[in-house]
């Protein structure tokens, strides 16, 4: 069973040091991480996070064109010249699969690659909340669950999906040694965990999403449990950690 439980609220609220060694899973609800999910669960061959522009160019330079897409957003809208935004219903079987996404966001893939030093990363979302729920239980690590959040600040959503990974993990009783955020975490759920869509469309980022591009987004990206893929870090790539116990047990 993990050694510790804490929550961090956003991309820019812990050093890179904090994580060295631990479990990390990393939640950007609207919409990185629904995103990863989606695209690894139709299909993607792997998921390379990349902080900025310049990173994710570098890269696609070293790839045959035929074989990734170059995937983000900037201020919500797709990045000019890239194939696909950061919206998890363009991610259709029909365009990712096979293909490798170099994808570059605001929030949610600089909350990635601040968390390298940590033994294990993990992607989590409503919509793969149980697999990573079940992965949590797996480890003996310390947990550390790292919300995005927006440029610095915390993000309702996140914490909000942090705080049902720690309720579920808990079986709705926290430890004593939780840490404050993952008491935090916790208590923003049990308030309002019978509401979550509703309450997610309040927050500031979905209010933003509904004036650039509605909140169809938003609706996906509340439903709980409804993918079955544990996206995790492997050699700077994300792929789903079920899909390559598949192939190992073919
Ligand atoms: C981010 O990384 O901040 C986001 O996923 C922004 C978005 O596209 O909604």
């Amino acid at each position: 069973m993990w050694s510790s439980l804490d929550v961090f609220s956003s991309a820019q609220a812990f050093q890179e040091e904090d994580l060295r060694g631990k479990t990390a899973v990393i939640i950007d609800v609207l919409r990185a991480t629904s995103t990863i999910v989606t695209a690894l669960h139709n299909g993607a061959k792997g998921v390379i996070p990349v902080r900025d522009l310049g990173a994710a160019s570098k890269i696609a330079q070293n790839l045959d064109s035929s074989r990734y897409l170059l995937c983000g957003e900037k201020d919500g809208q797709k990045i000019e010249g890239y194939h696909l935004g950061n919206s998890p219903l363009e991610y259709t079987p029909e365009k990712v699969a096979g293909k490798t996404l170099i994808l570059n966001t605001t929030n949610g893939t600089i909350a990635i690659t601040r968390s390298g030093l940590a033994e294990e990363i993990v992607i989590g979302s409503f919509l793969n909340l149980q697999q990573v729920v079940d992965a949590l239980r797996q480890t003996k690590n310390e947990v550390v669950l790292v919300c995005a959040g927006w440029r610095g600040r915390l993000s309702l959503e996140d914490l909000l999906c942090a705080g049902q990974i720690v309720y579920e993990l808990t079986d709705g009783t926290l430890p004593e040694n939780a840490r404050d955020g993952a008491k935090v975490a916790f208590g923003l759920y049990e308030k309002y965990g019978e509401d979550l869509e509703d309450v997610v469309k309040t927050s500031n980022h979905a209010v933003r999403l509904r004036d650039i591009v509605g909140l169809e987004d938003v609706s996906y990206c509340c439903q709980v449990d409804m993918l079955a893929v544990l996206p995790v870090i492997d050699d700077g790539i994300l792929v789903d950690r079920h899909g390559s116990k598949k192939i190992e047990n073919q």
